[in-house]
């Protein structure tokens, strides 16, 4: 359960100093259905006030039926597949300090909702998320095939970048959670990789620092697609428990 009345005048500081500085930042950084999404969540998800989940789920059940779940930190793979199956999406309940604005070592509640859940009510991404739950569920003994997913949901989900209108723009929450990785993104610091499922489920990724390698979408069908072909192929395979 999230407990507001722990949270302290410094906690509202730290999420509306975050949130104003990312709003400011991301125009013509971030993708427009991101963007689109942060604006339709406004009456629940704002500058103004500490993200109520209650207000939020109740926001969402008349939406795209997503549920946020409180975790205590990380949670074991097979069980976050199984939430993200039942529309449930983790979320922290705690914020960085004010000390440490750019720094965090693990997701907090502004990475969480801020990158994460205005997507969650775009019905298209919204769709995608749950069935790549899914298909994690699909293959919940087969440890291999969920690294690979958990691959696929770094490199998208996370990191993931889209070409519009010509631009690069961000919808992975990894990238829009972080003022210094939406804009490092757009000084030319970055490589841009063609979309490919199949490399991207092998590729090896980093937590520990910014990233240097982008796939770019040309729209989110195209991760419907990548969960079609994984499903199709990993169906014909023998399971390797
Ligand atoms: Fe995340």
């Amino acid at each position: 359960m999230q407990d507001m009345s722990k949270y302290t005048k410094e906690d509202l500081w730290v999420w509306k100093t975050l949130f104003d500085r990312q709003v400011e930042n991301i125009p013509g950084k971030a993708s427009q259905a991101y963007i689109d999404a942060l604006n339709h969540m406004s009456p629940v998800l704002n500058a103004d006030e500490i993200p109520c989940f209650v207000h939020i789920n109740r926001w969402f059940e008349t939406e795209t039926k997503w549920e946020l779940k409180v975790v205590p930190g990380l949670i074991p793979v097979e069980e976050f597949f199984q939430l993200l199956a039942e529309r449930k999406f983790c979320s922290s309940t705690w914020l960085r300090s004010k000390d440490s604005l750019d720094y965090l070592e693990e997701p907090d509640m502004f990475h969480d909702i801020f990158g994460h859940v205005p997507l969650l009510s775009n019905p298209v991404f919204s769709e995608f998320v749950y069935k790549f739950g899914k298909l994690g569920c699909q293959f919940i003994d087969d440890k291999d095939k969920l690294l690979q997913l958990q691959r696929l949901y770094w490199f998208t989900i996370e990191f993931g970048v889209i070409k519009e209108e010509d631009k690069i723009q961000s919808y992975g929450a990894g990238i829009l959670s972080s003022f210094g990785e939406t804009n490092q993104i757009h000084q030319q610091k970055a490589n841009f990789l063609t979309y490919s499922i199949d490399e991207i489920i092998q590729k090896v990724f980093r937590t520990d620092i910014m990233q240097e390698d982008y796939y770019v979408i040309s729209s989110f069908d195209i991760l419907f697609e990548s969960l079609k072909e994984l499903s199709e192929v990993w169906s014909k395979e023998p399971s390797q428990v």
